[in-house]
């Protein structure tokens, strides 16, 4: 870093604004998480210089001793932490580990079916702005009004319906355990494909505090930065089968040369993910999301679904008439980062939505636990309840400090 001051105290500043932004505040962003030194010292290594087109053994290039290692050791820990045949760690983003799934089995025009965006699903899942929604024709299937959860017999009519080649499993925001089972029932009666994107519950997954899709997937995508706290990427897991094909989408199909420092930085994180203490951190991520939860329902919130089986939860604000986007910048000026999300028949626009999406990865890794939760609750309520007053904002951003004083993060890096 003391180079960086020196070349480029433009960029340095910046980067000590964000280090003391993570560190100050609290980050309840469901998406994000706080990688160790580990991972970050792999992630800002030398090999970000080496172009490695090509897999281990078979490159287009000299020189690729080390990184066949790097990539090795990454690839032979994901399939020992999610029990999968085959894995490929090179694609750089959760969305192109999404593209590639659908280039390796998929052309254009084919019917998909994937979870409707403001019902929880991701953009690579069909959105019409998105390369998914334009080169096929997807069909999306959606929450029930009553409980706010996939009706699986739905899934599977509508399946034998629309005739599908490839079924998505897996959102950005639903809160609730899916059924794979199910979903393999929905792909079995029409032949289909199933991919299952595990990017957010891909920690939940590996410690099995979420169900695994492996046995019933031909597919499973992930981003590695999120439950599973490594650097900002994408994987995909498959059968063996399916193996050379994926491979060759992967590279040379929609990418080049892999980030060699990033899949150094996945093989780091992929090896903190199989030992103990990482289960503990999966259990205690959990805990957190149903302590938080449960306390914000006490307080008359409306919790979508109810509740929430994972590490994240969504806020209704419907009856209220409250927009997610209002109560995001508030939070945001009061020290706490959210972010606004549709909600299952979100009357407002998604720029607007009338819902929050709160995660609980990030503020556990940095050890805050139930009894935090708690005050996080009574936070967030004074801040909604204050939406105008930014006197309390201010007020509270000053509480929120303290608390985040109590659970230190990245002192070193605060130092340099
Ligand atoms: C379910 C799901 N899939 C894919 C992605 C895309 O990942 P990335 O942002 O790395 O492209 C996300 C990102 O939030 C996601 O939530």
């Amino acid at each position: 870093m003391s180079y960086l001051k020196q070349v480029d105290p433009e960029i340095y500043n910046a980067i000590m604004g964000e280090v003391n932004r993570e560190s100050d505040k609290l980050e309840l962003i469901a998406s994000e998480n706080f990688v160790s030194e580990a991972v970050l010292e792999a992630a800002g290594g030398v090999m970000t210089n080496k172009y490695a087109e090509g897999y281990p053994g078979k490159r287009y290039y000299g020189g690729c001793e080390f990184v066949d290692k790097a990539e090795n050791l990454a690839r032979e820990r994901a399939k020992q932490l999610f029990g999968c045949e085959h894995v490929n760690v090179q694609p750089h983003s959760g969305s192109q580990a999404n593209m590639a799934v659908y280039f390796t089995v998929l052309n254009p025009g084919d019917k998909v079916m994937g979870l409707d965006l403001s019902h929880g699903g991701h953009l690579t899942h069909g959105h019409p702005i998105n390369f998914s929604g334009k080169l096929y024709q997807f069909h999306s299937y959606q929450v029930e009004k009553d409980t706010e959860v996939i009706n699986y017999d739905k899934l599977i009519s509508q399946a034998r319906e629309i005739q599908p080649k490839l079924i998505v499993a897996g959102a950005s925001a639903y809160p609730r355990f899916l059924d794979f089972k199910k979903f393999r029932e929905a792909c079995d009666t029409c032949g289909a494909y199933l991919m299952v994107d595990i990017a957010h519950i891909a920690g939940l997954v590996a410690t099995g505090l979420h169900p695994s899709p492996i046995p019933y997937a031909d597919f499973v995508t992930t981003t590695t930065h999120k439950t599973l706290r490594g650097p900002r990427g994408g994987m995909v897991m498959c059968k063996e089968k399916y193996a050379a094909d994926l491979d060759r989408t992967v590279m040379p199909g929609i990418q080049g040369g892999p980030l060699m420092h990033i899949i150094a930085a996945k093989a780091v994180a992929l090896k903190e993910a199989l030992l103990p203490e990482f289960k503990e951190y999966q259990k205690r991520i959990v805990a957190n999301a149903a302590a938080l939860a449960n306390e914000l329902k006490s307080k008359g919130y409306h919790i979508v679904s109810g509740g929430t089986d994972t590490h994240l939860m969504l806020v209704s604000f419907v009856e209220s008439g409250l927009t997610g986007k209002k109560v995001e910048k508030a939070l945001d000026v009061a020290g706490i980062t959210v972010n606004k999300n549709t909600v299952p028949f979100d009357p407002q626009k998604p720029f607007v939505t009338s819902g929050i999406r709160i995660g609980t990865p990030a503020i556990t890794t940095r050890g805050m636990g139930v009894p935090e939760m708690k005050t996080i609750a009574d936070l967030i309520d004074r801040v909604i309840k204050n939406l105008d007053d930014e006197g309390v904002h201010i007020e509270v951003a000053n509480e929120v400090k303290t608390l985040c004083g109590r659970f230190p993060l990245y002192g070193e890096r605060k130092a340099m």
